[in-house]
């Protein structure tokens, strides 16, 4: 069984096959960072159409690096959301055409719950049931994994997502798009006890949830105050960018940890953009409690990689998307039926 996976939520086009034998056998990535650079984010028209050029072409290249024909797959997955609308109806229009005109049958599949998945085709594996931390440019959730398929929102963000956080801080910091793992990288020079910025809502409150409004203010603030004071060099906004990175990414660490504890679950799954970040694959990689699970790094971002494997788990559940065309730009992970598979 081959499948197709189709990425095009935001401003990445991943492409890539999964062959139950063999895995991931052909994958490739077109990113719109040249299409955005000059606006200091993502603009979501130019984003659709660039997946529009780009889309089929990517497919054709995917094919030809796993030497494969069309005729050769045996289903389509394609990111149905959550994403921005435009660029969604790209990868869902066509991928859903494309399985009319092969024959085959097609998937919408959960963009997160694709970030989730890419843990899984790492060779060592977590066992159900485990802990999830998923961190991207719209999403910081903690998730209790029962099954496959069986979400349990037990954290999440009640303002910024984490990825976001580090984008805007970036842009504050003068920093080009995209933003995140620029901000990362000037942070590895920088200072991080210099200013201490504020872990939220880590000792007020014993819930789970997470806020990152304010700490991307407290950065605002401090950085303005330097700048006032003739204090705005290199160095300076290396110092507030480890600050603010160890700020974001030890509340992360600390509430996994809170969750682990309440859930007595003993592995932890942290998929998404942001789980690309070294300080927090350091972080966790130390801890001897609990085991922690990353996928590699062109899979922590957004892939087709993770889309046609979790496009091949639900295909072979036995799911399947009707011929009329349908993105959901909001889709709670909840709302997904749960997939009979054997991992453990
Ligand atoms: O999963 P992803 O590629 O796209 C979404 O689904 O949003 O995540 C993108 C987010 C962006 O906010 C980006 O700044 C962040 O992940 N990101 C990072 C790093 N690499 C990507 N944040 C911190 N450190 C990184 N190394
Ligand atoms: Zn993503």
């Amino acid at each position: 069984m081959r499948i197709l996976g189709i990425e095009t939520s935001c401003d990445e086009t991943g492409i890539a096959i999964y062959d139950r034998e063999r895995g991931i056998v052909a994958d490739t990535l077109y990113s719109q960072v040249s299409v955005h650079e000059r606006y200091g984010g993502v603009v979501p028209e130019l984003a659709s159409r660039d997946h529009i050029r780009k889309t089929l072409p990517l497919i054709e290249t995917t094919l030809n690096q796993a030497g494969l024909k069309a005729r050769d797959l045996d289903g389509i997955a394609y990111t149905a959301g959550p994403g921005l609308v435009g660029a969604l109806l790209v990868g869902a229009l066509l991928g859903r055409s494309l399985a009319y005109g092969l024959d085959i049958p097609a998937i919408g599949v959960h963009h997160m719950e694709g970030h989730l998945l890419a843990a899984l085709l790492e060779p060592l594996k977590p066992t159900l049931p485990f802990l999830a931390l998923l961190v991207s440019g719209g999403h910081t959730l903690l998730v209790e994994v029962a099954a496959l398929g069986v979400y349990r929102i037990i954290g999440q963000s009640i303002d910024d997502a984490v990825g976001e956080a580090f984008d805007k801080t970036a842009k504050l910091l003068g920093l080009p798009y995209p933003g995140g793992p620029a901000l990362a990288q000037l942070a590895e020079r920088g200072n991080p006890t210099r200013f201490h910025f504020p872990r939220p809502m880590l000792l007020d409150r014993a819930d789970l949830d997470f806020s990152f409004s304010g700490l991307k203010t407290h950065a605002m603030v401090t950085y303005k105050g330097l700048v006032a004071k003739g204090e705005d060099t290199e160095s300076t906004r290396a110092d507030i960018a480890a600050a603010f990175q160890a700020a974001a990414i030890d509340t992360l660490v600390a509430k996994s940890k809170r969750a682990l504890a309440q859930t007595g679950l003993k592995q932890l799954v942290v998929a998404g953009g942001v789980s690309a970040n070294q300080y927090l694959r350091r972080t966790l990689e130390k801890e001897t409690e609990f085991e922690t699970f990353f996928p590699r790094l062109k899979y922590c971002t957004d892939n087709g990689a993770m889309i046609a494997y979790a496009g091949y788990l639900r295909l072979q559940n036995g799911e399947h998307s009707e011929l009329t065309v349908g993105v959901k730009p909001r889709w709670p992970l909840s709302e997904l039926k749960s997939i009979q598979s054997n991992l453990g």
